[in-house]
């Protein structure tokens, strides 16, 4: 039996996938054979793709940051998962794919009566802004935050973590995704007219008690000049896009690094109610959700869901079988 994949074949922009064919092989010990229902497209697969992050995947790969699935075969010695088990993975790689193998120890059980294409989103998405929010800058109801990229994957899971946690919430969007920042509470700030310093420090002279901020660069020390004495600026998007890290911490504010290796745990949201609302396209489809994506033209999550797509894409890629390979990633 063969399945499917999405394999980067070189650097560059989504042209660069491959649609591959390989041969559906047994798990080996230890080891898992999971049917994935639902992949996430999001900016680290793109960072991955070009590149642009410290340790990139080697060529070929397979995109895919999170899946959910089902398990499909266990190989001897697994006794954390059963076949028909629902499950969750940070997998970093591999998720573009109708089926990855993956260890039982990355595994995490999800409840069945879960949507898939919502719950994928929690993986990677929502424990980012989670972590930031509570774990990181400790924020307490009726704290005022800026975000940066609140358009986004993860800035709109903080937009509605932060409604649920009371927050008065500052975001930094392009102006036709405005709405969406309105709909949850925010003020909208659009960066590309607008100096959004300025804006703060006149709407809250005191300064704000955290910055979450996806972008680096200039963002951290411009971040840091709106922060109260002892507020929080937390950095969660690629090193390699942030040049201002070195510069010492300003006001006695602290930098924090957002830690990631606890996604791997656990996917329960602790008991929140969160709607994420995901695009859904089918494994075909990885060429236009990436392009989307990449172009900032999504304002929701777009995610990979098997059998569930709502557009009919033509990737005009007929499946290559000379790549066989015998992992997901
Ligand atoms: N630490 C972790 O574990 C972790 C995990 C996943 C992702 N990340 C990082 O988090 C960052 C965001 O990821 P994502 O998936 O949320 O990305 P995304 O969905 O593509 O969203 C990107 C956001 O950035 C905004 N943006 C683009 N250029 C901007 C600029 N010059 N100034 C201010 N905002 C700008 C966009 O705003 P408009 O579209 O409104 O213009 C959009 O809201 C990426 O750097 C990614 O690597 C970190």
């Amino acid at each position: 039996m063969k399945y499917r994949s999405v394999v980067v074949t070189r650097r560059g922009g989504p042209d660069v996938f491959r649609i591959v064919e390989h041969a559906l092989r047994e798990p080996t010990i230890g080891e898992t054979r999971i049917r994935i229902l639902a992949t996430t497209v999001s900016a680290p697969d793109i960072q991955a793709r070009y590149g642009h992050t410290p340790f990139p995947p080697r060529i070929p790969f397979v995109p895919g940051y999170a899946i959910i699935g089902v398990v499909d075969a266990v190989g001897e010695g697994v006794t954390k998962a059963a076949a028909g088990d629902r499950v969750g993975a940070l997998t970093i790689t591999g998720g573009y794919a109708e089926y990855i193998y993956l260890n039982q120890d990355e595994l995490i059980p999800v409840p069945v009566a879960l949507d898939p294409a919502e719950a994928v989103t929690l993986i990677l998405n929502y424990l980012v802004a989670y972590q930031v929010m509570h774990r990181s800058a400790r924020v307490r109801s009726g704290d005022k935050v800026l975000i940066v990229g609140a358009s986004g994957g993860i800035g709109t899971a903080f937009l509605q973590l932060g409604t649920l946690a009371h927050l008065t919430m500052f975001g930094l969007a392009s102006r036709s995704k405005h709405h969406i920042l309105v709909e949850h509470g925010a003020t909208p700030i659009d960066y590309h007219t607008q100096d959004f310093v300025e804006v703060i420090r006149n709407a809250e002279p005191d300064g704000l008690n955290a910055v979450f901020d996806g972008m680096g660069g200039a963002y951290v020390r411009r971040g840091l000049s709106v922060l109260r004495h002892g507020g929080t600026l937390v950095v969660y998007g690629n090193p390699l896009s942030i040049s201002g890290l070195g510069a010492p911490a300003g006001r006695g504010s602290r930098v924090q690094p957002a830690p990631e290796q606890e996604a791997r745990q656990s996917v329960r949201n602790d008991g929140i109610e969160i709607q994420p609302a995901p695009v859904r396209r089918r494994l075909g489809c990885a060429l236009q959700a990436a392009r989307r994506t990449q172009d900032q033209t999504h304002h929701r999550k777009e995610v990979l869901s098997h059998g569930s797509g709502r557009s009919r894409c033509i990737t005009g890629e007929r499946p290559d079988s000379r790549q066989r390979r015998s992992g997901g990633a």
